[in-house]
């Protein structure tokens, strides 16, 4: 034994080869925590004097070879000024150069996921050689930094610019194939061959039939372009990747100003240049955003794994309504693996979910997503039916019919008598009360709504709403099975709107407001979208169609008297009685056509502008920032009272509803977050400015607590 550590240990095994492995002590993964490095540098140090050591294999005990860095660690670490983030990250990258500079060989076996600082290990050594089971590539970026601990350096020298470039700010993970290809790795090999692949290789390097020395040059050198080849290699790059990424998110093209930076120096120049930069973004508020996610995102997946000792197993699902929403569950159920009944009235509701589903599962064929015999098999897994006969299979139901109390109550109670008695029934109702749906049934408790988003095969969201009288094994079932169909769920309690709608709805109304006090929609649009949404409010309203805006906005008036019901006829009420319903009949804010691809395409009607006169009290004209605070005031304060009124447990939950329910823009963390980076004080000031609109715009006595004694969301 060379080496023992809590994380690592190192071994002699034969010829004079020593083994260093990644075992991390009471964890299920291997991660780049402060110990791992620690001990990495005092390994790395006993190797260094070691003399009878000539060749060293690096390799890990857990079913990953290294998931990345502690990223628990990032939220205390980025605290520190600038120049303590550069010393650690030079502190960190001795330990790695170290390894490097072993006075022999090195390998990493990559037996599992090595992504970001676990690929950058790897990538410190002089040979590689993966998995067929494994994964690589340096995901920083979406974190709002990029790789710190010499990955700009390295990947760069062993794969070429061009080829880091797009590793570095696409942050994808790559397959073994990918890998090899790009010669990021040697050799790809069985799992159960990884270790004799490795000793064969390890001997040949030491006997020198294969070169390390030229290698290790190579990677620690410059990079090999000449000037002009540079210029137009970082150059071009620039300008693509800055499209690609948009203007709120920095990181990518900060990577590449850092490699075209450090080309042209050795090695520990160039980690100086790259810890600079990695300072300066670990800085910025979008990594902080987005470190903030990461970690909301562990929470809920937590959160979501602590009901799994409750859940009924979901083998066989059901759903009733065959529409937009049921096809697009029968899809996804079926797409993931778990069998499905897709059931409607009609004939031809039955076809149009099939259709839907076959089109969507041809796409991915076509782009080699899929095999045809996959395609085959998901579509087998959807059973279209008219009547109840195998329902008593069947463990699980999501109604997904018409919106309409009386149609939704008459068809839970027809299928509750044709189900077993434990098979768990949701609805996926957008606004009627889940205890009010489960008056009539004999099982209520059996009984949850599951609500999904559209399209329902992109959307990450799930809500799971829990009535009155909602069984916890109900909600743990429905939380199950949506993360079997690959989705995110989050327990919500019952209340109108749930918890999403419930928020986006004061930011509909936001917008009702701004029109109405002379406000140009198209300029609402242009500002909110280059805030980070996806889209527009008015956009979005004739993406959602202005009668379902309309009826859920009733929804919410009647629930919400005091804040969502207006004195006069809204922007969205207007539209909808002039049948503007926005993308369904292909005119609403705008009006669409469809492209040469088939896209719908929204082009300006003149005759917008002339009926908004209806509803249209004064001119008005408003600044960009008056536009994302009239916007954002009600949504921000829409979300606190979901918090302190229990709809939803956690600030985490609910800023990750609205990032996964609405494209809430990730780099500003959600409303929570978006409200603790103001400051909560500033917040209520730029609130009050706004009073006179009404109590969307009134900040609960909570806040203003907070704001008198300092809290924030996220402490
Ligand atoms: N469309 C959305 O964006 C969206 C988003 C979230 C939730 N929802 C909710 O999902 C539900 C369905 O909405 P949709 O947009 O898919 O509607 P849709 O009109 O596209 O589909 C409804 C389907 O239900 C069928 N149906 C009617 N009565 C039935 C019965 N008794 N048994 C079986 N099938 C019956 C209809 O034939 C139709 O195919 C609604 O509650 C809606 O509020 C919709």
């Amino acid at each position: 034994m060379i080496y023992e550590g809590k994380a690592i240990t190192v071994k002699l095994i034969d010829d004079g080869i020593a083994v260093l492995t990644f075992d991390l002590q009471g964890e299920s993964v291997n991660k780049f925590n402060r110990l791992t490095i620690e001990e990495l540098g005092e390994a790395a140090a006993k190797l260094g004097s070691a003399n009878d050591v000539k060749g060293l294999i690096v390799t890990s005990a857990k079913d990953v070879f290294i998931v990345g860095a502690d990223i628990t660690e990032f939220k205390d670490l980025f605290k520190g000024s600038e120049e303590e983030l550069v010393a650690n990250n030079l502190k960190a990258n001795s330990v790695f150069s170290a390894i490097e500079d072993l006075p022999f060989p090195t390998l990493t076996v990559i037996n599992g996921i090595a992504l970001g600082g676990g690929f950058e290990m790897c990538l410190a050594t002089d040979y590689r050689i993966m998995s067929t089971k494994a994964k690589v590539g340096l995901p920083e970026v979406k974190l709002g930094i990029f790789p710190g601990f010499g990955g700009t350096v390295r990947l760069s020298r062993v794969i070429g610019a061009d080829n880091a470039i797009e590793w570095i700010c696409a942050g994808g993970e790559k397959r073994p194939e990918q890998a090899l290809k790009d010669k990021a790795v040697d050799a790809v090999v069985a799992p159960e061959a990884l270790m004799e692949a490795a000793k064969t290789t390890m001997k040949r390097l030491i006997d020198g039939s294969l070169d390390y020395k030229k290698r290790r040059e190579e990677k620690t050198g410059k990079l090999k372009l000449n000037a002009m080849e540079s210029m137009m290699t970082f150059e071009t790059a620039k300008g693509f990747v800055a499209a690609q990424a948009g203007r709120n998110y920095p990181a990518p093209v900060e990577a590449i100003k850092v490699m075209q930076k450090h080309a042209g120096m050795n090695r520990d120049k160039a980690i100086e240049v790259e810890a600079k930069g990695f300072a300066k973004m670990a800085k910025t508020p979008v990594a902080a955003a987005l470190v903030g996610l990461f970690l909301n995102d562990q929470e809920l997946k937590k959160k979501a794994k602590a009901y799994d000792k409750q859940a009924l197993p979901v083998k066989r699902a059901a759903v009733l309504g065959a529409g937009i929403m049921g096809g697009g569950v029968a899809f996804q159920s079926a797409l993931k693996g778990t069998p499905i009944v897709m059931k409607d009235i009609a004939q031809a509701g039955l076809d149009l979910g099939l259709k839907e589903a076959k089109g969507l599962l041809t796409k991915r064929v076509s782009r080699g997503k899929m095999t045809a015999e996959q395609m085959a098999d998901v579509l087998n897994k959807i059973n279209p039916a008219l009547g109840y006969g195998d329902f008593k299979s069947v463990d699980l139901v999501v109604e997904a019919v018409v919106e309409n109390p009386k149609v939704k109550d008459a068809v839970l109670r027809e299928v509750e008598d044709v189900v077993r008695e434990d098979t768990i029934l949701t609805s996926n109702t957008s606004t009627i009360s889940i205890t009010r749906l489960a008056q009539n049934l004999k099982r209520p408790e059996n009984f949850c709504g599951m609500h999904f988003f559209n399209p329902v095969h992109m959307m990450p969201l799930v809500e799971v709403i829990r009535g009155e009288k909602t069984s916890e094994q109900a909600i743990a079932t429905t939380v199950a099975y949506a993360k079997a169909m690959g989705k995110n769920p989050i327990v919500v309690n019952d209340c109108p709107g749930f918890l999403v709608n419930r928020i986006l709805f004061p930011y509909f109304g936001g917008f009702n407001l701004l029109v109405r006090d002379g406000a140009d929609y198209k300029q609402c649009d242009k500002v909110m979208e280059r805030f980070g949404w996806p889209m527009g409010p008015a956009y979005l309203l004739d993406v959602v169609g202005m009668d379902t805006a309309k009826h859920a906005g009733d929804v919410m008036a009647e629930g919400f008297p005091d804040r969502m019901q207006y004195s006069e006829k809204t922007a969205v009420e207007l539209m909808f009685e002039n049948d503007r319903l926005g993308q369904k009949n292909d005119k609403g804010f705008y009006k669409y056509s469809l492209d040469k691809k088939g896209k719908k395409q929204k082009a300006v009607d003149e005759k917008v502008e002339q009926m908004l006169g209806d509803v249209v009290q004064k001119k008005g004209e408003f600044t960009d920032e008056e536009i994302i605070e009239r916007m954002m005031v009600p949504l921000c304060i829409e979300t606190v009272r979901c918090l302190e009124d229990g709809i939803v447990e956690t600030a985490a939950e609910a800023d990750m509803g609205l990032v996964y329910g609405i494209g809430f823009p990730p780099f500003r963390g959600g409303a929570l977050f978006y409200i603790d980076t103001i400051g909560v004080e500033e917040f209520c000031r730029i609130a009050d400015k706004y009073k006179s609109l009404g109590k969307l715009y009134h900040p609960t006595d909570g806040l203003r607590e907070m704001a008198k004694s300092g809290k924030k969301f996220y402490g």
